[in-house]
């Protein structure tokens, strides 16, 4: 599916769809000379958030159908243009028409101008028709299929602001899908090697280029933290490398690293039966740096952009590591591993200082790391990490713009006291609560150098229960960092 920008008055348009408020279709079944019927198909309809209604008109129409979106013509706060917004994507998804135009960018908003309500749309729309059937004989949601493009009413005002967004919201789509196929697929696929060969495809794109570590580089990169993790498995780990040159040649880069435990056992510390399926989603850190990086090249920003993958499986086997296990990290440091299940920060560990090289601008790593963060944030927002007030904002500020959500979570030193090893440099847990911020701290002795940030994303990356699924939460936190980054 392709989003383009539509301009020139509605009544004039050929579309299988419009989504209008109740007003503009109003007016314009009145222009077509359709009034009656959409007055009789209404009655029954209560223009209010959350309620969507498609509305045959007759087939000379050149708009075949009116989607109303409840509630759209008040002056509404974001959070209730978004709860609109939600509703009619989901009244799109229900319809067969192949192609829509969309005009929900004429609400006012409080506070937000033309580019946020369009990439708002373009989102949703995003989000709400994505669908995973590749493993199914039979398609739950052939009606997804059918729908190619939706065009963004802009008016002559809002028009380049709006386009701005369509280029965007093209390429995040791009990225959304990118990073939820890799997180959906379960893990008999979705292995280091086929995270390797799927990130390899991102090299067609304009100025980017892959490369990676095999086994046999990181022994001699000296990254034992990073192998005790992926010894136990039969297929070898990978530390993945993608490189997008979009800046200028001496502008530093900003570097992405993601966790790409690709199903996580726990290892010897083995865990529980229940749910264990939703471990094949521990790839997620890894699947969202690199749908963020998708986007972004496909967006061309003008950025320098180094994006690196700790792939790996955490298996128990004759040759997996043991609690109490000493292992030197590429760093120098040596880690006692207490638990072979707090894995996501010894592969992170090893990945976070080999960034180093790349003297980076900003680093953030995003990892499904801790349980302990749901506890902390349920499913709402994603845990931002840092010691760097304005990167800390940066994040939290291009969470909200976008509705991916984020919240700042403290990483003071009193929290760093908990780790310590009697034979080790430092073990890689630690008792004493404050499970996600213990395993930041750990993250954080090996980032010193660097402006850094950390997100965990174990309460947002994926759904569990009957909407079993990866959600592609944080692309479009990330992705918009990137353009802000840009200073688009
Ligand atoms: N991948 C898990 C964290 C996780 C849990 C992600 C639930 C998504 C949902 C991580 O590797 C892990 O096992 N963490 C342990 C750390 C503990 C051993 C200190 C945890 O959270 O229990
Ligand atoms: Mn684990
Ligand atoms: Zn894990």
């Amino acid at each position: 599916m392709k989003y383009s920008t539509k301009t020139g008055s509605l009544s004039e348009i050929t579309t299988p769809c419009l989504v209008a408020s109740l007003q503009t279709a109003e007016r314009v079944a009145r222009e077509l000379g359709h009034r009656d019927t959409l007055n009789v198909a209404i009655t029954d309809f209560s223009d209010k958030a959350g309620q969507a209604q498609s509305i045959a008109l007759p087939s000379s129409s050149p708009i075949r159908r009116l989607l109303i979106a409840g509630g759209a013509d008040a002056t509404l706060a974001p959070e209730a243009y978004r709860k609109i917004v939600e509703a009619a994507a989901r009244g799109l998804k229900g319809l067969r028409a192949r192609s829509a135009v969309w005009t929900l960018t004429q609400t006012k908003v409080t506070d937000r101008g033309g580019h946020w309500k369009a990439s708002l749309g373009l989102h949703v729309l995003s989000t709400t028709l994505y669908s995973f059937d590749q493993h199914k004989s039979i398609s739950d949601d052939d009606a997804v299929i059918q729908l190619k493009t939706v065009q963004i009413h802009a008016d002559a005002r809002s028009h380049s602001s709006v386009r701005r967004a369509v280029r965007e919201g093209n390429a995040l789509k791009s990225g959304l899908d990118m990073a939820r196929d890799l997180g959906n697929q379960p893990a008999n696929v979705c292995n280091p090697n086929y995270l390797l060969r799927e990130t390899r495809k991102l090299g067609r794109l304009d100025k980017v280029s892959v490369s990676s570590l095999n086994e046999k580089r990181m022994a001699e990169l000296g990254m034992g933290a990073f192998l005790s993790v992926s010894q136990g498995s039969n297929t070898p780990g990978r530390m993945i490398i993608v490189n997008y040159k979009g800046g200028k040649r001496k502008d530093p880069p900003v570097v992405l690293v993601g966790k790409g435990i690709t199903f996580d056992t726990g290892g010897i510390s083995l865990k529980p039966p229940a749910s264990m399926d939703e471990m094949k989603f521990d790839m997620c850190g890894a699947a969202t740096v690199l749908g963020a990086t998708r986007a972004a090249a496909e967006a061309r920003l003008p950025i320098n952009l180094i994006t690196i993958v700790a792939a790996a499986e955490n298996m128990p086997s004759g040759n997996a590591s043991r609690p109490g296990d000493i292992v030197t990290s590429h760093s120098g440091k040596t880690v006692e591993i207490l638990n072979t299940d707090a894995e996501g920060r010894l592969v992170l560990c090893d990945a976070l200082s080999y960034a180093e090289r790349f003297k980076p601008k900003a680093v953030v790593d995003v990892a499904t790391l801790t349980g302990a963060v749901i506890v902390a944030l349920g499913s709402h927002a994603s845990a931002v990490f840092s010691k760097h007030d304005d990167l800390a904002d940066e994040l939290v500020a291009a969470g909200e713009y976008t509705g991916d959500r984020a919240w700042r979570m403290p990483l003071w030193d009193e929290y760093q006291t908990a780790l310590k090893s009697n034979f080790a440099d430092i073990p890689n847990i630690a008792g004493g609560g404050g499970g996600s911020i213990v395993a930041a701290c750990f993250l954080s002795r090996f980032t010193e150098s660097m402006r850094w940030a950390h997100i965990d994303i174990a309460g947002t990356a994926f759904q569990g229960g009957p909407q079993k699924g990866a959600t592609g939460r944080p692309v479009a936190l990330l992705f918009r960092y990137l353009v802000q980054q840009a200073g688009l």
